[in-house]
C-alpha cells in the first residue's frame, strides 16, 4: 500500500499536563520522521483539558478544544483516544469506557485505572476489536510492556522485579549519599515535581503496586489483581537502617517483586536490601529499572527514566505507532477470557533472609532472650551486632544509664516470613525491646 493512500491517524488527547504536553512536543519535533516510517501522519485533532489558557510552550491554536473528556472520547473525528488525566475512577474511567464502547482505540498512561479495572477494560477492547495500549503506565520511558507482551512471548517468566517509583528511589539515594533525613528529602522531591500530587501514593508503595499489578499479569498470564499485592512503603526507613545496610554491604531500594512459588504467586512491594554491587543497586535517583528472569532469554535488566514529560511521551508515541500500523494485541498479552485466576501465596511462606533492627533495653540477659526466641522458631543468625550509641552512653565499660537502649542489628540466614514474625512477636512480648522491630527483607538476586 502506498503511503499516500493511508489516512492520518486522528488523535484526541484528554489531559494536557506533563505527559500530554510532552506528547504534543514530541509530535511537533518528530512527527514528520514518524509519518515517513509509518506511511501516515499522527494528527492530534482535538484536546480536552481543565486549564485551557496555561502557556505550555507548544502551539495549540489549530486544535479543537472539547470541554468534556467523555465527549472527546466518542468524537466522530477521532480514531484514538489518549487518556492522560490519571486516577482510577471518575472521569478517566468513564471516558476510556465510552471510547472503547464507541470502537475507538485507547492509549493511556493510567496505571491506577488499569490496576483496578484492567480486565474489564481489556474485555471491552477485545470485544470491540480495538487496542488498549499502556506502555506509559509502567516505568515511563522503559519499553517494558512491549518487551513482556511481545519480545518475551517465547519465555516462561520466573520473576519480574524492579525499582518502579522514581520518587522513592530519589529519596533513598539522597539519604544514602548525603545522609539527609527522610522528611527533608521528601520535601525536595515534591518541590522538583517527581512525587505524585498526593505523595502517599509514592512513599506508601501504592504507585509501585499499581505498576507491579500490571507486570504480574503480563508475566504469569493471570488476572489483574491489585488487591492481592502486599504493600509496604518507605516511611519507616531511617538513616540508621541506611547506614547499617551500607556497613553490611547492602543498599535499600523500594522494590516491586512478583514471582511464582510452590505456594502460588508472591507479589509484593516493600523496601528491600540488595547487595551493593548488584546492578540494580547502582540505579540511583529518579531512574527506574525492571528485571525479568526468563527461562530462555535469561536474566534481563532494563534501566531508564521512569517519569517525566519526554520519557513518558516516548512511550505514548510508541503505542500510537502500533495503532497507526494496524497492530494490536490483547492488552495483557493473553486474551482476557484465558487469564488465569490469581492464586496468591500467603506472605508467611515467603522464603528469604532478613535484616532486623531492634531497639533493645540495655540490660543483662536481653541478647540471650533475643537469640532464644530466634532459635525457637528455627531462625538461624548470620550476624548479630550490638552498636554502642555514640552519644547515649557514658563510655566504654561504664554502667548503662537507667532506661538506656541500644540498637541490635541481626542478619538471618534464609528463613520464612512466618518464622521471623513469630520470633519478633515473642521478643516484643518478653518486653526486651523499646520500639517496634524494624524488618527489611533481603532480596536474593
Ligand atoms: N510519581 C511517579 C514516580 C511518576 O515517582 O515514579 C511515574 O509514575
Amino acid at each position: 500500500m502506498s503511503s499516500k493512500s493511508l489516512q492520518p491517524l486522528r488523535i484526541g488527547v484528554a489531559g494536557l499536563g506533563t505527559v500530554g504536553t510532552g506528547l504534543l512536543q514530541l509530535l511537533a519535533s518528530n512527527g514528520q520522521r514518524m509519518a515517513a516510517i509509518l506511511g501516515r501522519p499522527l494528527q492530534v485533532v482535538a484536546v480536552s483539558t481543565r486549564n485551557k489558557d496555561r502557556d505550555r510552550g507548544v502551539a495549540l491554536d489549530r486544535l479543537r478544544w472539547v470541554a468534556d473528556a467523555t465527549k472527546l472520547a466518542t468524537d466522530p473525528e477521532i480514531d484514538v483516544f489518549v487518556e492522560l488525566i490519571g486516577g482510577a475512577d471518575g472521569v478517566p474511567k468513564a471516558a476510556v469506557e465510552a471510547a472503547l464502547h464507541a470502537g475507538k482505540h485507547v492509549v493511556t498512561a493510567n496505571k491506577a485505572l488499569l490496576a483496578r479495572h484492567g480486565v474489564a477494560l481489556a474485555k471491552l477492547a477485545e470485544g470491540k476489536g480495538v487496542a488498549l495500549n499502556f506502555e506509559a503506565a509502567v516505568a515511563g520511558g522503559i519499553p517494558i510492556i512491549k518487551t513482556m507482551r511481545e519480545a518475551l512471548a517465547g519465555n516462561g517468566v520466573r520473576r519480574v522485579y524492579g525499582i518502579l517509583n522514581g520518587t522513592c528511589n530519589y529519596i533513598l539515594t539522597k539519604m544514602q549519599d548525603e545522609g539527609l533525613a527522610f522528611n527533608d528529602v521528601l520535601k525536595e522531591a515534591q518541590a522538583k515535581g517527581y512525587a505524585e500530587a498526593d505523595p502517599t501514593f509514592d512513599i506508601g508503595g501504592f504507585d509501585t503496586a499499581h505498576k507491579l499489578t500490571l507486570l504480574t499479569s503480563l508475566a504469569f498470564g493471570t488476572e489483574v489483581a491489585f488487591d492481592q499485592i502486599h504493600i509496604e512503603g518507605i516511611e519507616t526507613i531511617t538513616l540508621a537502617d541506611i547506614q547499617a545496610a551500607d556497613d553490611l554491604g547492602y543498599r535499600i531500594k523500594l522494590l516491586g517483586v512478583a514471582l511464582t512459588t510452590d505456594a502460588g504467586i508472591e507479589s509484593r512491594v516493600h523496601p528491600a536490601m540488595v547487595p551493593k554491587h548488584a546492578a540494580i543497586a547502582q540505579v540511583a535517583g529518579v531512574t527506574n529499572a525492571v528485571a525479568i528472569d526468563g527461562d530462555f532469554a535469561g536474566d534481563l535488566l532494563l534501566v531508564g527514566p521512569g517519569a517525566g514529560a519526554k520519557a513518558t511521551a516516548s512511550a505514548v508515541a510508541s503505542d500510537l505507532c502500533d495503532i497507526a500500523r494496524g497492530l494490536h494485541l490483547p492488552p495483557f498479552a493473553t486474551p482476557s477470557a484465558n487469564l488465569k485466576p490469581y492464586a496468591r501465596a500467603p506472605l508467611g511462606t515467603h522464603k528469604g533472609a532478613y535484616y532486623v533492627r531492634l531497639t533493645a533495653h540495655d540490660r543483662p540477659g536481653v541478647m540471650a532472650a533475643i537469640t532464644t526466641r530466634m532459635g525457637e522458631q528455627g531462625v538461624s543468625l548470620e550476624s548479630i551486632v550490638q552498636r554502642r550509641p555514640r552519644a547515649a552512653l557514658p563510655g566504654i565499660g561504664a554502667t548503662p544509664l537507667p532506661g538506656a537502649q541500644t540498637p541490635v542489628i541481626l542478619i538471618t540466614h534464609e528463613t520464612t516470613e512466618a518464622a521471623i514474625r513469630k520470633a519478633l512477636d515473642g521478643i516484643e512480648a518478653d518486653g526486651k525491646v523499646a520500639a517496634k522491630p524494624q524488618t527489611i527483607r533481603i532480596e536474593k538476586l
